[in-house]
Protein backbone atom coordinates (compact mmCIF):
# COMPACT_ATOMS: atom_id res chain seq x y z
CA UNK A 1 0.00 0.00 0.00
CA UNK A 2 1.30 3.58 -0.91
CA UNK A 3 -1.12 5.88 0.61
CA UNK A 4 0.50 9.05 -0.85
CA UNK A 5 0.46 8.20 -4.08
CA UNK A 6 -3.36 6.84 -3.78
CA UNK A 7 -4.62 9.98 -2.28
CA UNK A 8 -2.65 11.92 -4.73
CA UNK A 9 -4.90 10.17 -7.72
CA UNK A 10 -7.72 10.34 -5.37
CA UNK A 11 -7.59 14.20 -4.70
CA UNK A 12 -7.17 14.87 -8.46
CA UNK A 13 -9.93 12.22 -9.10
CA UNK A 14 -12.05 14.32 -6.41
CA UNK A 15 -11.15 17.79 -7.64
CA UNK A 16 -12.44 16.48 -10.91
CA UNK A 17 -16.07 15.07 -9.99
CA UNK A 18 -16.83 17.92 -7.67
CA UNK A 19 -15.53 20.63 -10.33
CA UNK A 20 -17.92 22.89 -10.70
CA UNK A 21 -19.98 21.96 -7.38
CA UNK A 22 -19.85 23.82 -4.28
CA UNK A 23 -17.87 21.35 -2.40
CA UNK A 24 -14.35 21.84 -1.44
CA UNK A 25 -11.78 20.45 -3.42
CA UNK A 26 -8.62 18.72 -1.53
CA UNK A 27 -5.10 18.78 -2.55
CA UNK A 28 -2.54 16.12 -2.14
CA UNK A 29 -1.17 17.99 1.10
CA UNK A 30 -4.52 18.38 3.01
CA UNK A 31 -5.16 14.39 2.21
CA UNK A 32 -1.80 14.53 4.34
CA UNK A 33 -2.56 16.78 6.79
CA UNK A 34 -5.98 15.04 7.64
CA UNK A 35 -4.30 11.11 7.59
CA UNK A 36 -1.45 12.72 10.21
CA UNK A 37 -4.24 14.73 12.44
CA UNK A 38 -6.10 11.28 12.46
CA UNK A 39 -3.34 9.37 13.60
CA UNK A 40 -2.69 11.80 15.97
CA UNK A 41 -6.14 11.24 17.34
CA UNK A 42 -6.05 7.14 17.16
CA UNK A 43 -2.83 7.39 19.35
CA UNK A 44 -4.09 9.84 22.06
CA UNK A 45 -7.38 7.95 21.94
CA UNK A 46 -5.28 4.73 22.21
CA UNK A 47 -3.58 6.05 25.15
CA UNK A 48 -6.02 7.46 27.34
CA UNK A 49 -8.41 4.07 27.36
CA UNK A 50 -4.90 1.82 27.90
CA UNK A 51 -5.01 4.24 30.52
CA UNK A 52 -8.35 4.03 32.06
CA UNK A 53 -8.15 -0.07 31.97
CA UNK A 54 -4.60 -0.31 33.14
CA UNK A 55 -5.94 1.50 36.26
CA UNK A 56 -8.93 -0.23 36.94
CA UNK A 57 -8.00 -3.68 36.23
CA UNK A 58 -5.18 -2.58 38.84
CA UNK A 59 -7.23 -1.07 41.09
CA UNK A 60 -10.29 -3.25 41.06
CA UNK A 61 -9.70 -5.86 38.96
CA UNK A 62 -11.92 -7.36 35.42
CA UNK A 63 -15.42 -6.48 37.04
CA UNK A 64 -14.30 -2.93 37.15
CA UNK A 65 -12.36 -2.46 34.25
CA UNK A 66 -15.48 -3.58 32.55
CA UNK A 67 -17.52 -0.67 33.48
CA UNK A 68 -14.48 1.46 32.78
CA UNK A 69 -14.79 0.42 29.25
CA UNK A 70 -18.61 0.30 29.39
CA UNK A 71 -18.48 4.00 30.19
CA UNK A 72 -15.74 5.61 29.72
CA UNK A 73 -14.66 4.55 26.10
CA UNK A 74 -17.59 6.08 24.74
CA UNK A 75 -17.13 9.41 26.97
CA UNK A 76 -13.60 9.99 25.67
CA UNK A 77 -14.83 9.26 21.74
CA UNK A 78 -17.50 11.57 22.29
CA UNK A 79 -15.28 14.33 23.85
CA UNK A 80 -12.65 14.09 21.37
CA UNK A 81 -15.41 13.83 18.55
CA UNK A 82 -17.24 17.18 20.25
CA UNK A 83 -13.72 18.52 20.30
CA UNK A 84 -12.43 18.13 16.65
CA UNK A 85 -16.18 17.99 14.57
CA UNK A 86 -15.12 14.52 13.65
CA UNK A 87 -16.63 11.43 14.49
CA UNK A 88 -14.30 8.96 16.60
CA UNK A 89 -15.14 5.54 17.48
CA UNK A 90 -13.86 2.15 17.34
CA UNK A 91 -15.76 -0.62 15.32
CA UNK A 92 -15.17 -4.08 15.22
CA UNK A 93 -15.68 -7.65 12.63
CA UNK A 94 -16.92 -9.17 15.46
CA UNK A 95 -18.01 -6.53 17.67
CA UNK A 96 -19.13 -5.54 21.37
CA UNK A 97 -20.83 -1.97 20.77
CA UNK A 98 -20.66 -0.75 17.37
CA UNK A 99 -21.00 -2.96 14.22
CA UNK A 100 -18.78 -2.15 11.03
CA UNK A 101 -21.17 0.03 8.68
CA UNK A 102 -20.43 -1.69 4.81
CA UNK A 103 -17.43 0.99 3.81
CA UNK A 104 -15.77 0.09 7.48
CA UNK A 105 -16.50 -4.02 7.22
CA UNK A 106 -14.97 -3.97 3.87
CA UNK A 107 -11.60 -2.03 5.31
CA UNK A 108 -11.71 -4.24 8.27
CA UNK A 109 -11.76 -7.10 5.80
CA UNK A 110 -9.22 -5.65 3.56
CA UNK A 111 -6.82 -5.22 7.65
CA UNK A 112 -7.36 -8.88 7.87
CA UNK A 113 -6.11 -10.09 3.93
CA UNK A 114 -3.21 -7.43 4.51
CA UNK A 115 -2.39 -9.35 8.28
CA UNK A 116 -2.13 -12.53 6.66
CA UNK A 117 -0.05 -11.21 3.80
CA UNK A 118 2.74 -10.16 6.35
CA UNK A 119 1.94 -6.42 6.41
CA UNK A 120 3.00 -5.04 10.16
CA UNK A 121 0.51 -4.33 12.63
CA UNK A 122 1.22 -0.83 12.76
CA UNK A 123 0.76 -0.14 8.79
CA UNK A 124 -2.71 -1.33 8.92
CA UNK A 125 -4.09 1.66 8.10
CA UNK A 126 -6.46 3.10 5.60
CA UNK A 127 -7.98 6.46 4.26
CA UNK A 128 -10.57 7.42 1.68
CA UNK A 129 -12.64 10.47 0.43
CA UNK A 130 -15.75 9.18 -0.24
CA UNK A 131 -19.34 9.77 1.35
CA UNK A 132 -21.43 9.61 4.07
CA UNK A 133 -24.87 10.57 3.86
CA UNK A 134 -24.89 12.35 0.70
CA UNK A 135 -21.56 14.39 2.17
CA UNK A 136 -18.26 14.15 1.16
CA UNK A 137 -16.05 12.75 3.98
CA UNK A 138 -12.39 12.11 4.58
CA UNK A 139 -12.42 8.28 6.39
CA UNK A 140 -9.55 7.21 8.06
CA UNK A 141 -9.45 3.38 10.36
CA UNK A 142 -6.46 1.76 11.86
CA UNK A 143 -6.36 -1.35 13.35
CA UNK A 144 -6.05 -2.12 16.98
CA UNK A 145 -3.92 -5.10 18.01
CA UNK A 146 -4.52 -7.52 20.56
CA UNK A 147 -2.54 -7.70 23.33
CA UNK A 148 -2.49 -10.25 26.42
CA UNK A 149 -4.20 -7.75 28.76
CA UNK A 150 -6.93 -8.18 26.49
CA UNK A 151 -7.88 -11.35 26.33
CA UNK A 152 -9.17 -11.06 29.97
CA UNK A 153 -12.28 -10.05 28.38
CA UNK A 154 -12.09 -10.63 25.15
CA UNK A 155 -10.20 -13.83 24.88
CA UNK A 156 -10.85 -17.97 24.93
CA UNK A 157 -10.90 -18.69 28.56
CA UNK A 158 -12.92 -15.81 30.29
CA UNK A 159 -13.52 -16.09 33.80
CA UNK A 160 -17.75 -16.88 34.65
CA UNK A 161 -18.44 -13.79 36.47
CA UNK A 162 -16.27 -11.65 33.67
CA UNK A 163 -18.28 -13.16 31.26
CA UNK A 164 -21.82 -12.86 33.13
CA UNK A 165 -21.15 -9.22 33.52
CA UNK A 166 -20.62 -8.97 29.71
CA UNK A 167 -23.69 -11.07 28.79
CA UNK A 168 -25.47 -8.46 31.35
CA UNK A 169 -24.57 -5.42 29.11
CA UNK A 170 -23.96 -6.71 25.89
CA UNK A 171 -26.21 -9.08 25.52
CA UNK A 172 -25.76 -9.46 21.58
CA UNK A 173 -21.43 -9.33 22.21
CA UNK A 174 -19.50 -10.38 19.25
CA UNK A 175 -15.92 -9.88 20.88
CA UNK A 176 -14.45 -12.84 22.74
CA UNK A 177 -12.38 -15.89 21.13
CA UNK A 178 -9.41 -13.63 20.12
CA UNK A 179 -5.95 -14.35 20.31
CA UNK A 180 -2.81 -12.44 20.74
CA UNK A 181 -1.98 -10.50 17.61
CA UNK A 182 -5.29 -11.07 16.22
CA UNK A 183 -7.00 -7.65 14.98
CA UNK A 184 -9.52 -6.90 17.40
CA UNK A 185 -11.09 -4.00 15.91
CA UNK A 186 -10.04 -0.53 14.45
CA UNK A 187 -10.17 2.75 15.37
CA UNK A 188 -12.91 4.72 12.71
CA UNK A 189 -13.06 8.46 12.28
CA UNK A 190 -15.22 10.68 9.64
CA UNK A 191 -14.60 13.78 8.76
CA UNK A 192 -16.72 16.49 6.83
CA UNK A 193 -15.01 18.20 4.11
CA UNK A 194 -17.34 20.50 4.59
CA UNK A 195 -15.49 21.96 7.25
CA UNK A 196 -11.63 23.03 7.53
CA UNK A 197 -9.17 20.74 9.50
CA UNK A 198 -9.56 22.33 12.66
CA UNK A 199 -6.79 24.72 13.50
CA UNK A 200 -5.30 22.63 16.24
CA UNK A 201 -4.95 20.20 14.51
CA UNK A 202 -2.79 20.99 11.62
CA UNK A 203 1.13 20.01 11.89
CA UNK A 204 3.37 22.30 13.27
CA UNK A 205 6.39 23.00 11.16
CA UNK A 206 9.06 20.96 11.44
CA UNK A 207 6.72 17.53 12.21
CA UNK A 208 6.74 17.24 8.42
CA UNK A 209 8.57 17.13 5.60
CA UNK A 210 6.10 19.51 3.84
CA UNK A 211 5.28 23.40 5.08
CA UNK A 212 2.05 23.81 7.42
CA UNK A 213 -1.24 24.05 5.37
CA UNK A 214 -2.07 27.74 5.49
CA UNK A 215 -5.23 28.77 7.63
CA UNK A 216 -8.21 29.37 5.13
CA UNK A 217 -10.42 31.79 7.27
C1 LIG B 1 -12.06 -5.43 31.50
C2 LIG B 1 -12.60 -5.88 30.25
C3 LIG B 1 -11.92 -5.44 28.98
C4 LIG B 1 -10.60 -5.51 28.67
C5 LIG B 1 -9.46 -6.03 29.53
C6 LIG B 1 -10.49 -5.01 27.32
N1 LIG B 1 -11.71 -4.66 26.83
FE1 LIG B 1 -12.10 -4.00 24.97
N2 LIG B 1 -14.03 -3.76 25.46
C7 LIG B 1 -14.57 -4.05 26.69
C8 LIG B 1 -15.92 -3.55 26.74
C9 LIG B 1 -16.87 -3.64 27.91
C10 LIG B 1 -16.17 -2.95 25.48
C11 LIG B 1 -17.41 -2.23 25.02
C12 LIG B 1 -17.15 -0.73 25.21
C13 LIG B 1 -18.30 0.15 24.83
O1 LIG B 1 -19.40 -0.10 25.33
O2 LIG B 1 -18.08 1.09 24.07
C14 LIG B 1 -14.96 -3.11 24.72
C15 LIG B 1 -14.82 -2.65 23.42
C16 LIG B 1 -13.67 -2.73 22.69
C17 LIG B 1 -13.53 -2.26 21.34
C18 LIG B 1 -14.58 -1.56 20.50
C19 LIG B 1 -15.13 -2.40 19.41
C20 LIG B 1 -16.28 -3.25 19.87
O3 LIG B 1 -16.08 -4.46 19.96
O4 LIG B 1 -17.37 -2.70 20.15
C21 LIG B 1 -12.24 -2.49 20.97
C22 LIG B 1 -11.61 -2.18 19.64
C23 LIG B 1 -11.60 -3.08 22.12
N3 LIG B 1 -12.49 -3.23 23.13
C24 LIG B 1 -10.27 -3.43 22.14
C25 LIG B 1 -9.62 -3.87 23.28
C26 LIG B 1 -8.20 -4.06 23.33
C27 LIG B 1 -7.24 -3.87 22.18
C28 LIG B 1 -7.91 -4.46 24.61
C29 LIG B 1 -6.56 -4.73 25.20
C30 LIG B 1 -5.60 -3.68 25.13
C31 LIG B 1 -9.18 -4.51 25.34
N4 LIG B 1 -10.17 -4.13 24.50
C32 LIG B 1 -9.29 -4.90 26.63
C33 LIG B 1 -13.95 -4.68 27.72
C34 LIG B 1 -12.61 -4.91 27.82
Amino acid sequence: MKPFKVTASVAILLATVLAGCDQPTISSREIRHRVEASRDVTKIFGKTLKGHLQQAMQQGGPLQAIEVCHEIAPQRAEEMSRKTGWDIHRTSLKPRRTPPDNWERQVLEEFEKRKAAGEPFEKLEFHQITEKNGKPVFRYMKAIETKPICLVCHGKNIAPPVAEKIRQLYPNDQATGFEVGDIRGAFSIVQPLDKPLPKTLKPTPGQTDEPPVPSRQ
